[in-house]
């Protein structure tokens, strides 16, 4: 079993808050251990250098440090080979790379792109764009209000003209997570390419790329004990080679010449200019703090406070929950009878109890369910069952305050 009290003592953040403060938002992002903090802290106190370029010292240092992230990350969700784990900014940043140097090259008028009802914004909004750029056509799987997909749809939908479906491995809304094997089945018998926003998921569950074998999966470091401006974009290589650059600049190059340049072997040839050298860092000490608990304990560990947050909450007749896939991840979105989740929210902090309220970058879902917003409590390895109990306190408070 995890050690929840053990785990908080290497937050900083709930040492010092221990007692008024309950953070039940980590699908928005997550906390940051000692450790990881401590290793952005260390690379700017100790050997803050560029990367790939220094020939001293500190410089060699920052540039093994970096790199050896690379091999974290194909450790840590089995990618085949290193050199196709490309370091972008975000998850949004990753999607919008594909959407460029993959899109704008391959897609044209009459194909199709396809995704589903369920996604985030950044698994829209770029695929918006390209249909504007390429006059591709964008279709969506839809979402049955129980918060899983009509899988049905996709046999409808998906042709030859279909060259490219992008689908969240687990909802940000609902935390279903996602049948994403049948579909990456169902994409290849056509030849589709297949992207898989990683966002919810590897944070909280075992992802093996070998196993799932699509052509993309991105995610951000931010929401898995890392610093914000690190995310990951992993490709098959012989369409990373295909494609052209995302971001033109430094290091991104082999050659420049006054009228032409020539690209860098992949994956550099996607990390244009100097990149977020002690972001990388920090995501590859968020892996070894992930390892070192185990990806598979803290799933059981959200597991169980998904389980004993639905039951609780439940039980409070003025609540609606949303949501009812049997494979989930530990997010209940919720609505309280007569309050606005932003009202709900306000008051909650009021007692330590910090939630999300809002369309939840996913705007298309809310239209789904016939309303604006919803509050959303969200679990990570550091929470525990009286956090939940807080939660349900709080807001039967709250329903005191408005009624
Ligand atoms: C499912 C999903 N995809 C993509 C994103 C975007 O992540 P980022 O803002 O780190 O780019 C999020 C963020 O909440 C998400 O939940």
């Amino acid at each position: 079993m995890l050690d929840v009290n053990q785990v908080r003592n290497d937050f900083p953040i709930f040492r010092k808050k221990d007692g008024d403060f309950i953070y039940l938002d980590s699908a928005s992002t997550s906390q940051k251990p000692e450790s990881v903090i401590e290793s952005i802290s260390s690379y700017y106190n100790s050997y803050a250098a560029n990367i790939h370029r220094a020939l001293y010292e500190i410089g060699e240092k920052a540039t093994d440090r970096y790199e050896s992230v690379r091999e974290k990350v194909k450790r840590f969700i089995n990618v085949p080979d290193s050199h196709v784990v490309i370091f972008t900014r975000s998850t949004t940043e990753s999607i919008n790379l594909i959407a460029y140097a993959w899109g704008t090259k391959k897609l044209a008028k009459d194909d199709q792109i396809l995704i589903t009802e369920m996604e985030h914004h950044s698994n829209i909004v770029p695929w918006q764009l390209l249909s504007s750029r390429s006059n591709a056509s964008l279709n969506y799987i839809p979402i049955k209000k129980d918060g899983t997909l009509e899988l049905e749809e996709l046999k409808k939908n998906i042709s030859s003209k279909t060259k490219l479906v992008s689908v969240s491995h687990q909802s940000n809304v609902f935390g279903t997570i996602n049948p994403i094997n049948d579909i990456i089945d169902e994409a290849k018998k056509i030849g589709a390419v297949t992207v898989i926003d990683g966002a919810q998921a590897v944070p909280h569950m075992k992802v093996d790329i070998k196993e799932l074998d699509c052509d993309f999966y991105a995610f951000s470091g931010h929401k898995m004990l890392g610093p914000t401006g690190v995310g990951v974009l992993v490709a098959r290589k012989n369409i990373l080679e295909e494609m052209d650059p995302f971001m033109g600049g430094g290091e991104m190059i082999n050659t420049v010449n006054m009228n032409e340049s020539t690209w860098n072997e992949v994956p550099w040839k996607f990390e244009a200019g100097t990149p977020n050298i002690a972001q990388v860092i920090g995501l590859g000490s968020s892996i070894d703090y992930i390892e070192k608990i185990g990806i598979d304990m803290i799933h059981q560990h959200e597991q169980e406070l998904l389980h004993y947050g639905l039951e609780i909450l439940s039980q409070n007749e003025d609540i609606t929950l949303y949501g009812k896939a049997k494979k989930r991840g530990a997010v209940i979105p919720f609505n309280v009878k007569n309050i606005h989740p932003h009202d709900l929210a306000k008051f909650l902090d009021t007692d330590g109890i910090c939630i999300r309220a809002g369309h939840h970058c996913a705007q298309p879902i809310m239209n789904k369910l016939g309303i604006s917003a919803t509050a959303r409590a969200s679990f990570y390895l550091y929470n525990t069952k009286e956090d939940i109990e807080s939660l349900a306190e709080s807001i039967k408070k709250t329903v005191g305050i408005f009624n």
